[in-house]
């Protein structure tokens, strides 16, 4: 089956490779000429891991080729994926600028039947949008179907190609049998592919990331309070956790949710209750929770010093919003820095991958320094802020060697307070209540 992928960003690239590498032959488009020429060249333009491998695979195989021209892909495929960005406007609501004049595109440059396929999260009604776009300038018969993507930053290419489910919302019957042998491959062990409305697949997307999210700013609540009331959020989340109506997972205190999609796609499914006269009451808190989570462990090092920055270095650790990606797109990281540098810290950060992405955006007001180590020595605070798997089990000892002062924030509760103060260092964690 011949596919094109409209939109080479996180989720476009991954699902060509990952379609081409189940035997699909994938065109990926995108209008961003220095992407495609890179990709062009064998150069892989994000950081995921397994996807450089992935996609060198696929290109040497031959089903897997990239191009600027959007009708060159579009010729001849069954199936087109519309994967564009719907960065938020700033009244929240999704910017759907992209994806309507990608469908256009598209919807001119048919050749036949095709399944015009939405991957990007979009709001719910979005895909009646798309079909009269396509209605207005298509040629041949096509069906507009939503089919909204659950990977997951830093893990999305096993994401996609073990999917835990496999939404699809159409009520085109030759649309869903075309998908159904797209994703063939993919259901083989167990069907995961769920067949409902498009406009309950469309909001399935956002309910999914709402309720995540929600988990998240609900233990941050709590985490606040169990310092003032000394209790300790490790605790509560494990005795939590433990319940198997409540599970284990998304249920970690810290500085904040960030990346492309919660904050975006929260703040779009509340422009969408507002459009429908619904508020949605809880997401608006979740929300607002996590603004304020952003700026906890700036405000807990100010008051560590008695609320004078001026002149402390503080070594930060981790700068992607989540370990295994460099994307930094409304990462916790960034609102931290700010208000150190707004206090008058000097900040000297690390990352292991997202480096040269920070340093596009916050060019010399931050040192940048290779390694951990490097960045806490004559540090007077750290702060970890990302807990990348090379962060996890430091030597504290070492660290109380290079620093100049004691203080480390654990802005993620990934480490053991006693094992901390063992080193002479002073353990802060977020909602750890009283530590030793
Ligand atoms: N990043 C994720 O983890 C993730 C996960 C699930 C869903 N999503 C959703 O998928 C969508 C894409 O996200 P992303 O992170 O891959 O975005 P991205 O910003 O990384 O990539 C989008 C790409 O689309 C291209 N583009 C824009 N208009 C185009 C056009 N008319 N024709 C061709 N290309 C065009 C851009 O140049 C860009 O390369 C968004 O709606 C997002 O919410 C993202």
């Amino acid at each position: 089956m011949k596919i094109a992928v409209i939109g080479t960003g996180y989720v476009g690239l991954v699902a060509g490779a990952g379609f081409a590498d189940m035997g699909s032959d994938v065109v990926c488009a995108d209008i961003d000429a220095d992407k495609i020429a890179m990709l062009q060249r064998g150069e892989i333009p994000i950081y995921e891991p397994g996807l450089e491998k992935l996609i060198a695979h696929n290109v040497r195989e031959g089903r897997l080729s990239f191009t600027t021209d959007v009708p060159t892909a579009v010729a001849g495929s069954a199936v087109v994926l519309l994967a564009v960005g719907t960065p938020p406007l700033p009244d929240g609501s999704a910017d759907l600028s992209f994806t309507f004049q990608a469908a256009e595109t598209v919807a001119r440059a048919l050749t036949g039947f095709a399944v015009i396929v939405t991957k990007s999260t979009v709001p719910v009604g979005t895909g009646d949008t798309i079909e009269a776009i396509a209605r207005k300038h298509a040629r041949y018969e096509f069906a507009v179907v939503s089919n909204p993507e659950f990977l997951k930053e830093g893990d999305a290419v096993s994401d996609f190609m073990k999917p835990d489910r496999i939404i699809v919302g159409t009520s085109d019957a030759r649309a869903l049998a075309i998908l159904q042998a797209l994703y063939a491959p993919f259901t083989r062990s167990s069907d995961r592919m769920l067949v409902m409305d498009r406009r309950s697949a469309e909001l399935t997307k956002y309910a999914a990331n709402a309720m995540l999210a929600t988990r998240i700013s609900f233990m941050n609540d709590l985490a606040n309070l169990c310092d003032a009331v000394g209790a300790d959020i490790e605790c509560v989340r494990k005795g939590m956790g433990s319940d198997g109506r409540i599970g284990t997972k998304f249920l970690y205190a810290g500085v904040g949710f960030g990346g492309s999609c919660f904050p975006k796609d929260l703040r779009a499914a509340i422009n969408t209750g507002i459009e429908a006269s619904v508020p949605l009451r809880v997401l608006e808190a979740v929300v607002s929770v996590n603004d304020r989570q952003k700026h906890r462990l700036a405000e807990d090092i100010r008051r560590h010093f008695q609320g004078d920055l001026a002149g402390k270095r503080v070594a930060l650790w981790g700068l992607a919003f989540k370990p295994g990606t460099d994307d930094l797109r409304e990462a916790p990281a960034l609102v931290v820095i700010e208000d150190l540098l707004a206090a008058g810290a000097e900040v000297v950060a690390t990352d292991p991958v997202a480096i040269p992405a920070a340093q596009a955006l916050l060019g010399q007001r931050v040192r940048f320094a290779p390694s951990n180590y490097a960045s806490a020595e004559g540090a007077d605070a750290l702060a970890l802020i990302t807990e990348w798997r090379d962060y996890r089990r430091p030597n504290f000892q070492r660290l109380a060697g290079l620093m100049r002062g004691k203080a480390v924030f654990d802005g993620r509760n990934i480490w053991e307070p006693a094992e901390v103060c063992a080193a002479g260092l002073e353990y802060h964690g977020i909602g750890r209540g009283q530590q030793p």
